[in-house]
């Protein structure tokens, strides 16, 4: 029996992490943050791929039978890999779920008009992973996409009302809406970007902005239910462990943005890998 791990790059998986608590709250969780090499949102798919399949592996070894990956850029660049070519070899009985498939499947009832904004990170976005698995799962959904680089920079330095901030945040979304002006309905999939939805419904009050970790979490639900072989593994006696690669005294960042309260990191130093 072990607890349901989850992983992302630094604190952004707190926010999706705080809806799976609501939504399983009897289920145990160890969250893993990969502070030391925070931001994974620029990096390239090689650096992603290895640096998650190593918190994934760490996570394994701490006793978790399922890892989320709570993590847009982990999901878009790593997940795949990871499933196809790791687990077989080194963990058949463990499963790795990202947060962009669960999302796919329910984007037909976003929008009335199915035009559906997207903003993500760099990497995210140039992975294609929204588009290829939204046009699978909801295939009348057109989506019209925009990294936003900027984005996660101004969330972890508290400067997004600044005025270079709101420049940032708002010549984003006046880009996505530029390639379709019907696009009514925007998913943030970032994990940041949920701290932005009040000040961006501020500037664009006729835009639906959505957020990942209420249906991330419904999913989950429902897939513990379809898949009794893996909750049965996992314990429920609502524990909660957090982990960070970094040395907490050197996490400034005010995990109140993210988790409503605000955690007590352990340090963790990840096992090597051997191929
Ligand atoms: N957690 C990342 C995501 O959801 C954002 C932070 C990063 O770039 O590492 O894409």
């Amino acid at each position: 029996m072990g607890a349901i791990g989850v992983f992302d790059s630094g604190f952004g998986g707190l926010s999706i992490l705080k809806h799976l608590q609501k939504e399983l709250p009897k289920y145990d969780f160890i969250y893993l943050g990969d502070n030391a090499r925070t931001p994974y949102g620029s990096r390239s798919f090689d650096t992603i791929y290895e640096y998650t399949r190593q918190c994934v592996f760490q996570l394994f070894e701490m006793g978790c039978p399922l890892v989320v990956l709570a993590c847009n850029t982990a999901s878009a660049k790593a997940l795949r890999t990871i499933q196809q070519v790791d687990l077989p070899k080194k963990y058949p009985n463990h499963r790795v779920l990202g947060i962009i498939r669960p999302i796919a499947e329910e984007s037909q009832s976003f929008s009335a008009n199915q035009i559906l904004g997207l903003l993500a990170t760099k990497g995210t976005i140039s992975s294609k992973s929204y588009d290829i698995e939204v046009s699978k799962h909801s295939p009348k959904v057109a989506l019209y996409s925009q990294a936003c680089p900027m984005w996660v920079p101004l969330v972890e330095n508290n400067a997004w009302k600044t005025p270079g901030g709101l420049f940032f945040l708002k010549e984003d979304v006046n880009k996505l809406i530029q390639q379709n002006p019907k696009i009514n309905t925007i998913l943030l999939a970032c994990t940041h970007y949920p701290h932005l939805k009040k000040e961006l419904s501020k500037y664009f009050p006729k835009i639906n902005f959505i957020e990942q970790g209420p249906i991330v979490a419904i999913k989950l639900k429902d897939y513990l239910i379809r898949h009794p072989e893996i909750s049965h593994k996992l314990s429920q006696m609502s524990a909660l462990r957090f982990y960070s690669t970094e040395n907490p005294d050197n996490l400034n960042l005010q995990t109140q943005f993210f988790h409503t309260s605000p955690p007590s990191f352990t340090h963790i130093h990840l096992l090597e890998i051997n191929n």
